[in-house]
Formats: structure tokens, sequence, C-alpha cells
């Protein structure tokens, strides 16, 4: 009898707000995975498509990605591309109609046979698949959660976005519902987003989710903003410079945030 190696895992960065901090997460963790050694595969499902600007990809990079295998006819190995880091891969949205209505490519990708498939063969060959995704609670995050056994919320820290919280809790809860046992999802915590020690708004939104959330539900690990000072400028250039904090700075205190992170999902994952 040969032993097969373990399905690979999959973690759904999902939240009902945009601009949060899901895609800066997706990357930063994905980094952070492969730097411990572990196989992974970042897959972005968002039309707006920005993974490609801060995965450290290579120069000259294609661009065909998602979109383009859900239309038939590319192989999923063309458009699995490689990254600055040799053991992360990155799958771009892909060409996505640039019209304001992105219909068709939304159909397809919330058909659950589809997205099925790609994480089905990305489990076989990776530890950790990763799924960025649109914000709210639409088709393509519905059925991302239905493929992902873990889910994390990020939540910036401000009073405004405690307003959307608990739909989205709620919405997890519905897919976990339904989920078959094959695909047992997880809600592995909120994580709080653009942490600024000493702003006020910032302190009372951390107090007010530790204190009114249940514990379990919010994970220890707050990422802080990066800001301009010196220290962290380097961090700020990493965005614009298409590398994920953790790559570009690893000394920077976002970034390891992501690197203790991705240690407490890793030993979760084992
Ligand atoms: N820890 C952070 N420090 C500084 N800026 C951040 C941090 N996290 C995210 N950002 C910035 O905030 C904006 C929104 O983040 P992003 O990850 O794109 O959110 P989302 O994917 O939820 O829309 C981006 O400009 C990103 O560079
Ligand atoms: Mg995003």
């Amino acid at each position: 009898m040969t032993a097969r190696a373990p399905l690979g895992r999959v973690l759904a960065v999902v939240s009902q707000k945009g601009g949060v901090g899901k895609t800066t997460t997706a990357v930063n963790l994905a980094a952070a995975f492969a730097r411990r050694g572990l196989k992974t595969l970042i897959i972005d499902t968002d039309p707006q498509g920005a993974v490609r600007y801060g995965v450290g990809l290579r120069r000259g990079h294609a661009t065909a990605g998602f979109a383009d295998w859900l239309r038939g006819g590319v192989p999923l190995r063309e458009v699995i591309l490689p990254t600055q880091l040799p053991w992360l891969r990155a799958l771009l949205v892909g060409s996505v109609s640039d019209e304001a209505s992105h219909d068709d490519y939304v159909q397809r990708a919330m058909d659950p046979r589809h997205l099925g498939e790609l994480v089905q063969v990305a489990r076989e060959r990776c530890q950790v698949v990763i799924l960025d995704t649109p914000p709210g609670l639409g088709g393509i995050v519905r059925t991302a959660l239905a493929v992902s056994q873990h889910a994390i919320v990020p939540l910036q820290c401000e009073p405004l976005a405690l307003q959307t919280t608990p739909q989205i809790l709620r919405g997890i809860q519905e897919v976990a519902a339904v989920n078959d046992d094959l695909a047992l999802l997880a809600l592995e915590g909120i994580l709080l987003t653009m942490y600024q020690a000493g702003n006020p708004a910032c302190e009372r939104t951390v107090g007010y989710v530790r204190q009114h959330m249940p514990a379990n539900l919010v994970l220890d690990t707050i990422i802080p903003r990066t800001t301009a000072a010196p220290r962290t400028t380097a961090a700020a250039e990493a965005f614009a410079a298409g590398l994920p904090v953790v790559m570009r700075d690893p000394g920077d205190a976002a970034a390891q945030a992501y690197v203790n992170l991705a240690m407490t999902l890793a030993e979760r994952f084992a």
C-alpha cells in the first residue's frame, strides 16, 4: 500500500467590507507559509485582481489566470505562476472583463464544480491553499467558503468596521452548516488589522472586540498599520514594489505579525 500525502489545507480570507486588509493578509500569510517551507498556492478570486500587485511575481509574468482557466482551453500549469519565493505559487484572477459588470466571470467562478475541481488539484500538490476573495457574501465568497476548511475575517481597527462583522460571521456559520464533512469549515477567527497604538478610535475598537466577541473568535495576533516612519518606509514601498512586506522587510512589525499568525495557523493545520 502506498501512503498518500495528506491533502493541503484551504484557507479563505473573507470580509463584508472592502479595504480592510484581505488581500494584504492573503499575500503576506502566503509568503509567511512559503518561508516556513510549506508549499503554498494563493488563488485570487476577486475580479479586482489586487494579488497581482503584491505577491512578488517575477518581471514579465503572464497575466492569464483563474478567469481564463474557467473559460476553458487554458491548462492550470500555464496559469499557476512562480514567484520570488521558491515555495510560493500564484494563480491570478486573470482576464476579467473591464466592463462594470463581471457577470460572466462571477457565474463561472461561483459554480462549486469549477472551484471545487481547482481546489482539489491544488490540495493534492500544495500544503496550503489561500483564497483571496471579493468583499461581501456573494456567490464567489460562499463558494470559496464551501471549498475551504479554514476562514479568517480581517477587521480593520476602526469603529465602523464593527457594524458589518455580525453579517459575515452569520454567513460563515450558514456555509459551515451546509458543508459536507469532506470540507469541514472552521472559522479561525477575526484578525484585527491596521492597528495604530495610541489612536483612541483604534484602541476602542480593539477593546470592544475583545470584550464583546467570544475569545476563541478573535485571533491573538493583531496586525499593526505600517506607517511612513523611517523604520517602516520599506513596508510601504514593498506594496509599490510588488512584494509582500513579509518578503521585503521581515523586521517590520506587520511582517512579524503575519509570520506569527502563519505559525499559529500552521499549528492548527497540523
Ligand atoms: N497593515 C497595514 N499597514 C498599512 N497599510 C495596509 C495594511 N494592510 C492593508 N493596508 C493597505 O490598506 C489598503 C486596503 O488593503 P487591502 O489588503 O487591499 O484590503 P482588501 O483586500 O480588504 O480590499 C491597501 O492600500 C493596503 O496597502
Ligand atoms: Mg482585496
